[in-house]
């Protein structure tokens, strides 16, 4: 049996067809009994069945395997669960006969509390603490559940019985209710077969809620359930999705492929959201909207959410990836479709600028050495969690955003619809989906797109002007500094502003030339007779990577960059442009390849800036360059603080404070990153409105003085003036949060605590996060600390390590405390410090976020030490903070 052990995959011996699943959960003692007969194809010879179970116990006795053909019954002599692989080995006597038969199993398990497998949660009703039972199965869980070929490519169709329920209670899996049947106050609901799925889309919700209905126009049925007396929150998610299916089903050009589609708002909730088949589960913050009390980007992340999870039903349930290798093929895909969707249902959102900002993630990510190429070698369920990653979430979604713009969108829809009608109700790799491309496109999209998908990191391409030629060279961008010797097939896109000439060209080569004259040939000709050896002078500005569709990010000469900065003063650049100019100037200085001094000078040219991407990334450009600022040259702080208030006084001025009848989206959700800033930077008179506001808002929750789109920016500048002698601002954001049963509001509140300077509240509000009125999945949310917070924040970490990594060790949530915690230091110091700590500690799903996280420390340290030696930054400062805005 030993022999079976440590291996990535299951071996083939046997094929899962068909799963009939009987469960009894018991919600008061907190577990649930269970039997699955599964038919199974057997197709070698063996003597073993190896499957999927773990932390359930399997009743020996119970096993039996009925062959169809001769109803002769083989009964396991050894059952084994072995919990490291999360295997079930059956050992028979004999050599199984090939062909149908039929695998009975029996077993028992507890209703767990850490959010995967079959677990439960816990919610209010009448005043009374109540247990609901719900399952999360991906990436590798559907085995904590019921024992199964827990592997996507085995894909079957599941018959879900759920037995003695008490009768009040709703019940849900993927499938429509076949029967129900009543005995005193317990049921037996009985589910229509699936079609065939892979294990961990699988899903079962137990517990007490109401909904909202719709239809879409060919008749899927779609509910929104959500806790007793917030049905009308469920409303904005619930047309969300009835349009976004319709939109699903032109676009793929496949219908939806069950009758139903449900989705359920749980309280514990690791992930945001989960596309189960048929059964779509959410955090509460990621499916309900309340008119009143939330916020304008709250409304636009359930969009985005639903949107990501319905194009799943396409993308990752219909056609499944083959192996966790693909993961990317699923996320990456969703959250580019995601946008499109979102898009099409809310043009004035402009979703498609923030969704540079959005997914800046993967540019970040990728450009550390501890990076992984997308496709992955997965080698150990163990290792999958941690690449739920940006890598395949944001570096996916860019990249077939990429390939979109290059292949132009009718011919990549007309090929993904094909993709789709071939794999469907199966499974597809990677290279399933560059052939349809191909095939549709007739352009080679395998060879371009493999030096994306296989390899890690993406290039910087350094653009020079010199003899009136354009030179391109590309080389590996890293943070860290260091250059990289591995090279890509760079999709070149460039405009030159005075011609409106465009270009765009594949660099297939380390280096290449591009003949301005030619470049601008045309244009010239039909703007007039202007002499070519002007050309320098007459291209007045250039821009590569047009609109940002290609991943990498571009360094300009010094002319070149001088004249752009002209250009985004002039407001001559599309707000795209304008974002990708100031994103990649940022991550060239932190890998010093550009200094400080021009980096602050950049940001200068955006004072008149009223976009809302472009300013929410100077924002969080804005507090990452002060953190390095406070650390590097402190002597300059209060200057770079007035220089960082001085460029958000122009769009301040403009939004003000109350929201103008009509105004916009993006106006509204503006506001609120504005005032936020400034209350971050130390500006006065924000702090003291947002305290008055804070004020009015306690005598009266529903005040308009405090609408929920500035909420956060409030309560961010009211834990600035807290301090261990002035306590009320949070104790009474303490009490809004008691009060609330929003999470929407909660979130606010929790990531506006530890934002406090005094580093004693910080530690208070550490300690807060692990009581139990924080729910473990929002406990995230309160660690980003103030600078002056981050070394308490790593005692803490220390101090309560062990607690930690056992509530929240075994998904990707613990990851984020590393990340939070450990990543924004910068110094060599505490480099030691944390390797020595977790080298003690080791912990195998942190061991990649770890890294990366120390590799930042170095990078930061590395940034400080340059800008600590720019000799010229105090004078350059000083000059922009008296520029007059
Ligand atoms: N399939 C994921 C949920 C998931 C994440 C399962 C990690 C297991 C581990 C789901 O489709 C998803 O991607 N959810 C996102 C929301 C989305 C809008 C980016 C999430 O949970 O953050
Ligand atoms: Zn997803």
């Amino acid at each position: 049996m030993e022999q079976f052990k440590g291996q990535p995959r299951l071996p083939k011996f046997a094929v899962p067809k068909r799963y009939d699943i009987r469960l009894k959960p018991d919600l008061t003692a907190c577990k649930f009994g269970g039997s699955v007969a599964v038919d199974l194809d057997i197709v070698a010879d063996t003597r073993f069945i190896v499957l999927n179970a773990a932390e359930i116990s399997v009743n020996a006795g119970s096993v039996s395997f009925t062959h169809q053909d001769s109803s002769k019954v083989f009964k396991p002599s050894k059952v084994e669960i072995f919990e490291e692989d999360g295997i079930l080995v059956l050992e028979f006597g004999e050599t199984l006969p090939f062909g149908l038969g039929d695998l009975a199993i029996s077993f028992e398990g507890i209703l767990n509390e850490n959010m995967k497998g079959f677990y439960r949660s816990t919610y209010e009703h009448n005043a009374e603490k109540k247990n609901m039972a719900v399952t999360q199965f991906e990436p590798v869980d559907a085995r904590r559940c019921f024992p199964c070929w827990d592997e996507p490519a085995w894909k079957a169709t599941f018959k879900i019985t759920l037995a003695d329920v008490p009768s009040e209670l709703v019940t849900l899996s993927n499938m429509p209710v076949v029967e129900e049947k009543v005995d005193g106050h317990l049921k037996t609901v009985s589910y229509l077969e699936s079609p065939i799925m892979s294990t961990y889309l699988v899903a079962i919700v137990v517990g007490l809620f109401d909904y909202v209905e719709d239809h879409t126009s060919d008749g899927v049925k779609v509910r929104v359930y959500c806790q007793v007396g917030k049905a009308n929150q469920g409303k904005f998610a619930l047309s969300v999705a009835v349009r976004t299916l319709e939109l699903y089903k032109e676009y793929f050009a496949v219908p939806y492929s069950l009758p139903k589609l449900d989705m359920v708002a749980i309280p514990d909730f690791s992930a945001g959201a989960m596309e189960n088949y048929g059964l779509v589960t959410y955090r509460d913050a990621a499916l309900l909207f309340d008119e009143q009390h939330s916020a304008a980007s709250n409304k636009q992340s359930v969009a985005i959410v639903v949107a990501h999870e319905l194009a799943h039903q396409w993308f990752g349930n219909l056609v499944t990836m083959e192996w966790w290798t693909h993961l990317w093929l699923n996320e990456g895909f969703a959250t580019w479709v995601s946008y499109l969707a979102t898009d099409n249902l809310f043009p004035e959102w402009q979703i498609w600028t923030q969704f540079l900002d959005e997914c800046t993630g993967g540019l970040r990510l990728d450009a550390l050495e501890e990076s992984h190429p997308i496709e992955v070698e997965i080698n150990h369920a163990d290792e999958v969690d941690e690449i739920f990653d940006d890598i395949s979430y944001t570096k996916g979604a860019f990249l077939i955003r990429m390939l979109q713009s290059y292949l132009g969108a009718e011919c990549f829809q007309r090929s993904l619809a094909s993709y789709i009608r071939k794999h469907a109700s199966s499974n597809a790799k990677t290279e399933d989906l560059w052939a349809a491309l191909e095939e549709g496109s007739g352009e080679p999209v395998n060879k371009l797109m493999n030096s994306w998908t296989q390899q890690k990191g993406y290039p910087v391409v350094s653009v020079k002007i010199k003899d009136q030629k354009l030179e391109f060279d590309q080389t590996q961008f890293l943070s860290s500094g260091s250059q990289g010797d591995v090279q890509w097939i760079v999709p070149i896109t460039l405009c030159c502003g005075s011609y409106n000439a465009r270009k765009s060209f594949p660099l297939q080569t380390k280096s290449g030339t591009l003949d301005i004259k030619e470049f601008l040939g045309c244009s010239i000709a039909e703007t007039g007779s202007r002499g070519s050896n002007e050309n320098n002078a007459l291209c007045s500005w250039i821009k590569v990577n047009v609109d940002q569709t290609g991943f990498y990010r571009v360094k300009y000469d010094e002319e070149l960059a001088d004249k752009l900065r002209n250009a985004i003063e002039n407001k001559y650049l599309s707000a795209t442009d304008r974002f990708g100019v100031l994103d990649d100037s940022f991550a060239l200085s932190m890998a010093r390849q550009q200094s400080f001094a021009s980096l602050l000078t950049l940001l200068g040219a955006y004072r008149e800036e009223l976009d809302f991407t472009v300013l929410s990334n100077l924002i969080t450009t804005s507090y990452k360059l002060a953190r390095i600022a406070a650390d590097a040259v402190p002597e300059l702080m209060d200057l770079i603080n007035q220089f960082l208030i001085g460029l958000l006084q122009y769009s301040a001025q403009k939004l003000g404070w109350d929201p103008k009848p009509g105004e916009s989206h993006l106006d509204a959700m503006l506001r609120g990153e504005i005032l936020a800033a400034l209350a971050v930077f130390g500006h006065d008179l924000t702090i003291n409105e947002a305290s008055r506001r804070f004020h009015a808002f306690l005598d009266d929750r529903n005040t308009a003085l405090l609408p929920a789109d500035i909420r956060k920016a409030v309560y961010v500048a009211v834990m600035q003036r807290v301090s261990t002698s002035n306590r009320s601002g949070y104790e009474s954001l303490l009490r809004v949060y008691r009060e609330t049963d929003l999470s929407q509001e909660k979130n606010r509140i929790l990531s506006s605590l530890a934002l406090c300077p005094d580093p004693i509240i910080t530690l208070e509000v550490l300690n807060f996060l692990l009581t139990s009125e924080v729910r473990s999945q929002d406990a995230i949310m309160g660690l980003s600390v103030s600078s002056k917070g981050r070394e308490t924040a790593w005692m803490w970490l220390k101090d309560n390590w062990e607690h930690i990594s056992n509530t929240w060790g075994s998904g990707f949530l613990i990851t984020c405390f590393v990340t939070a915690i450990v990543a924004p230091f910068a110094s060599i110091e505490k480099v030691k410090e944390i390797d020595e700590f977790f080298k003690a500690r080791p912990n195998p799903s942190i061991t990649r976020t770890l890294k990366q996280s120390i590799e930042r420390v170095h990078i930061n340290a590395k940034w400080v030490q340059s800008v600590d030696s720019e000799k010229n930054l105090a004078d350059v400062v000083k000059e922009l903070v008296h520029r007059k805005y």
